[in-house]
């Protein structure tokens, strides 16, 4: 199978999998429920169930174990970029294309998709007959819970509202920036590989290893693109990070230094995998995938 093969496969099957797993708008409150399918389906590069699915792989994880995990996973994503555009965080109008929940809608329904996709995320997680064992479950909801938590995603968060107008430096912003993002696709391979036959401590590590670079290769590029790529590509405002004055790795480092950087944590990415050989492929792959949309 080609990786172009691979990815369309598990893209649908990601798709099918998030409308299994969210209320319908036939289920009161049908306004929220409505708010939440407009804010996941159908859009978004859905980089986390695409890293579950290929850390899975490796441990031989179960079609509807990975499926819940990634579910999970994206859904604390949609909730994270719902509250992201808050007027009272990054005040966006724009993402994925359309406009944010709290434009479409108000700005009371976006935290309240914001609230029940968090949710809904450990529902997925913990729903009966989801392939996954009650260790793996509790072991599963540990690791999100964590991840986007004040030790994870939104501590990183609180680090960049209040970053704001201020240089850090280069250990802080790599900080903030493992934190805000690195720790959820951080937890998106790691669950992956949780969810199947237990991994060996040395190849857990590997893996871990990865995703870290991995995880910290998303911001870099993401910070890139923002000044890079304009709003039709990127699906939300381009430039906004200047716009708010926020530190990221094109200010404090500038962008040929961020390119070089984004480089070396792929090849960073590509070392932690030579203990699974050929059967890493998946995952050299999506971290060639992200690292170069900048070059
Ligand atoms: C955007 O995430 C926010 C960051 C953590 C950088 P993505 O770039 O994964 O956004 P979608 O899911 O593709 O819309
Ligand atoms: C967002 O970082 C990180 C999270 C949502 C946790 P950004 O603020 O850079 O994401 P974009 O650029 O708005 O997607
Ligand atoms: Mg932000
Ligand atoms: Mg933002
Ligand atoms: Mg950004």
């Amino acid at each position: 199978m080609t990786f172009e093969q691979w990815m369309r496969g598990t893209l649908d099957r990601v798709e099918t999998a998030l409308e299994h797993y969210l209320p319908g708008t036939n289920v009161a409150p049908a306004r929220l429920h409505e708010a939440m399918r407009y804010a996941v389906l159908g859009g978004g590069k859905r980089v986390r169930p695409l890293l579950c699915h290929a850390a899975g792989e490796l441990t031989n994880t179960g079609a509807s174990a990975v499926e819940a995990a990634s579910c999970a996973l994206e859904m604390m994503h949609v909730y994270s970029l719902v509250h992201d555009d808050m007027p009272c965080m990054d005040d966006d109008a724009l993402r994925r294309g359309k406009p944010t929940v709290h434009i479409q809608y108000d700005d009371a329904t976006a935290l309240l998709v914001g609230d029940a996709l968090q949710s809904q995320a450990f529902v997925a997680l913990t729903a009966d007959g989801n392939g996954l064992k009650d260790a793996q479950q509790a072991a599963l909801t540990r690791e999100l819970a964590l991840a986007s938590g004040s030790v994870g995603m939104a501590g990183g968060q609180a680090i960049d509202l209040e970053s704001v107008g201020r240089k850090l430096s280069r250990p802080e912003l790599e900080t903030m920036h493992r934190n805000k993002t690195g720790a959820l696709l951080r937890a998106a391979v790691r669950m992956g590989a949780l969810a199947g036959d237990k991994p060996s401590a040395d190849n857990l590590a590997a893996l871990d290893q990865y995703a870290a670079a991995v995880g910290l290769a998303f911001q870099v590029v993401d910070d890139i693109l923002d000044v890079t790529a304009d709003s039709a590509r990127l699906g939300k405002t381009a430039g906004k990070d200047a716009q708010n004055d926020k530190p990221t790795y094109v200010s404090i480092i500038g962008l040929e230094a961020s390119r070089e950087l984004a480089v070396q944590l792929g090849r960073d990415a590509h070392a932690a995998l030579a203990p699974f050989g050929a059967r890493g492929q998946r995952l050299a792959e999506l971290a060639d995938l992200i690292v170069n949309q900048v070059n």
